[in-house]
Parts: structure tokens; sequence; C-alpha cells
């Protein structure tokens, strides 16, 4: 029988063997995991623990939190806080940067994180997940400040996420392709189950909340419309559709079988370039998007080369198979 390769073996093959990783990203990424394993514990008792329900407070996006939103993010600034790997954290779950305290070590890494991703899915036990994202604190700056978060997805060293659907699934990039873990239970481990995935490059599957169809823009009333057409359309084919309304999930999905995701800037909230999250929801989906071959857009521009203007910037999202992000992106126009 084939031996099993454990996350932790992996990571330290990518240090080692292939150079790619650091000893302290390589900590900080077990961390992380291991950080996913306690919230997939929390997840799992349901109400048999303290995971159901709102915590009756908001977030700095105005959305109500859950218990479990609050809970993982209290479990990843737990245990992130004192490895000495990092300089600071930020998140969905906080206005503001969290810095390492002064009685800890400070280490030159910042992980941004949607701690727990699908808030909705939470009480009616459909899969939910966390999303993290790892920059490097820009070389020579003293202290750290939010503006020291603000680059572009291109510069991210390490993105991520924890999917707790009938699997806890962890998956992750360090820019070496993307490698898929599930979390064997009887073991407390993450175990390597599938390496250098690629997501087709055509696909009939979509995923977008079509409740809000009548709010679109014209290029994406184009696209949703053409792919509905089916077989006698200009598409000549028929497409399925699928809405999670967990990304994690959805990205999950487009990661092991194809598809594309559009969560497209809408006539709402038009001063708002999305629903999304550029810096921890966004952007490591992105680039584990394409490091597995496929594609992902705001319509205009690549994601990963976005520049962000503020910690909790929203954007417009299309992801996932490369010649259907293309075409979408293509309808509209030049950035
Ligand atoms: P979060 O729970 O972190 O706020 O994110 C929810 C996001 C994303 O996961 C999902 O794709 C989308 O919101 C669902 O939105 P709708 O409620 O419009 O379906
Ligand atoms: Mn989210
Ligand atoms: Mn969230």
């Amino acid at each position: 029988m084939a031996k099993k390769i454990s996350l932790t073996r992996y990571l330290v093959e990518q240090q080692r063997i292939a150079g790619h990783i650091p000893p302290e990203l390589r900590l900080l990424l077990e961390v992380v995991a291991r950080a996913c394993k306690s919230i997939s514990h929390a997840v799992n008792k349901g109400a048999l623990g303290e995971a159901m329900g709102s915590a009756g407070s908001e977030n700095v996006q105005g959305e109500i939190q859950k218990k479990l939103d609050i809970i993982a993010n209290e479990v990843l600034i737990e245990a992130n806080e004192w490895g000495g790997h990092l300089a600071a954290m930020a998140s969905e779950e906080m206005d503001s940067i969290h810095l390492v305290p002064n009685r800890y070590p400070q280490g030159e890494y910042l992980l941004l994180f949607d701690p727990l991703d699908g808030s909705s899915n939470i009480d009616v036990n459909v899969s939910i997940g966390t999303i993290f994202s790892v920059l490097k604190k820009p070389d020579g700056a003293e202290g750290v400040e939010e503006k020291d978060f603000l680059q572009p997805g291109s510069k991210q060293v390490a993105a991520g996420y924890c999917v707790y659907g009938p699997q806890a699934t962890l998956v992750l990039t360090v820019g070496d392709g993307v490698a898929m873990f599930t979390l064997d239970r009887e073991q407390g481990s993450f175990v390597l189950t599938e390496e250098n995935l690629q997501i087709p490059e055509d696909t009939q599957e979509f995923a977008i909340n079509m409740s809000n169809m009548r709010h679109w823009d014209t290029p994406v009333k184009r696209y949703i419309d053409e792919c509905l057409q089916g077989k006698d359309g200009p598409r000549g084919k028929d497409f399925n559709m699928r809405w999670v309304a967990s990304m994690v999930a959805d990205v999950h999905r487009i990661l092991t079988r194809g598809g594309v995701f559009l969560y497209p800037w809408d006539k709402r909230e038009p001063e708002k370039a999305g629903k999304l999250r550029l810096m921890y929801e966004a952007n490591p989906m992105s680039w584990l998007i394409e490091q597995a071959g496929g594609a992902a857009t705001n319509g205009r521009q690549r994601i990963l080369d976005i520049q962000p203007g503020k910690l909790h910037e929203r954007v417009s999202v299309i992801l996932g198979s490369k010649n259907e992000v293309e075409r979408a992106t293509s309808y509209h126009g030049k950035p």
C-alpha cells in the first residue's frame, strides 16, 4: 500500500527538497491547519456545542455575526499569536489589523483570513469553510500598519482554504501547484489526497445567485442568458447550475471538476465593487484557481493584479474554467 503523506511531511519536503518555503512559513501553515482542525471540531459538534445561532453582534461590513464566525476568528488568532512567525493578522471579523502582542516575538509574515465562509449555511448543516492568505511584510518596514497589508494578490506567498463538508479538506498552494489534504480524524492529521489539481478549461456548469439577475449589469446578463439558452442558443450546449452560497464549497467543486463562479457587481449597492472581499476571499481563491490552470478576473482585470486601497475592499468575481472566464470577461470590454 502506498505510504500516506501527511501535511507535515508535504510541507517539510516543500521546504527541504523543493526549497519553496522557508521554515517560518512551514510553521505558519502547520499552525493554520491546526486551527482548521479545531474549527472543524466545533463545526461537527453543531447544536451539541456552541456552534449554532447568532452572536447578536455586527462586523465591520455590517453583517450579523454568527457564534461560529467569532469562535473561528478566536481560534485562528490564539493559534497564530505566539509562534513567532507572524507580524500581524487581518480578518473579515475584525475592523482593523491585529498586531502580535509585544510579549511574543514578531515574525515577517502577514496572515489574512475569512474565519468562517458561508455563515448563512452554519445553522442548516451545509458545507462552510475557512479561507486564508499569507503575505510578507514589506522589507525594511518598522512595526506593522494596515498599509503593509495592501499588496496585490500576486504577492501572496501561500493561500488556501479548509472546507468543512462531509469531509474536512484543506487545499493549499505555495506557488507550486495545488495540493489537497483530507482530515483523517482517527490520526488527527491532514493526509495528502491529491496533488497538482487541474481545472478543465471548458465546463457546462455555472454558479451564480440567480435571484439577483434583475440587478446585474449587461455583460453578466448576456453571459448567463447565453448559457441558459442551452443547445439551441449561441453556446450550442446545455449548462447546469449549482449555488451553495458558501464560496469555499463552490470553489472546491470547481477545483474538483471544473465550472465557473460569478459574484458580480450589481445595482443593489452600486457604490460597492461587489459582495466578496478582495484580500481574504477573492485573492486566495484566485491564486488557487490560477495555480490549477483556471482564471480569475473582476470582469475587466486579473484579480491578482488589483492594488487594494483598503483592508476590507470588495470586488466583483468571475473565476474557474479558463475558457468560460475569458468569455465572460471579454463581454465586459476593455478595462
Ligand atoms: P461570509 O459568510 O464569509 O460572509 O461569505 C458569504 C459569501 C460567499 O461565501 C458566498 O458565495 C456568498 O456570500 C453568498 O451570497 P448570497 O447570500 O448572495 O447567496
Ligand atoms: Mn466569506
Ligand atoms: Mn466569513
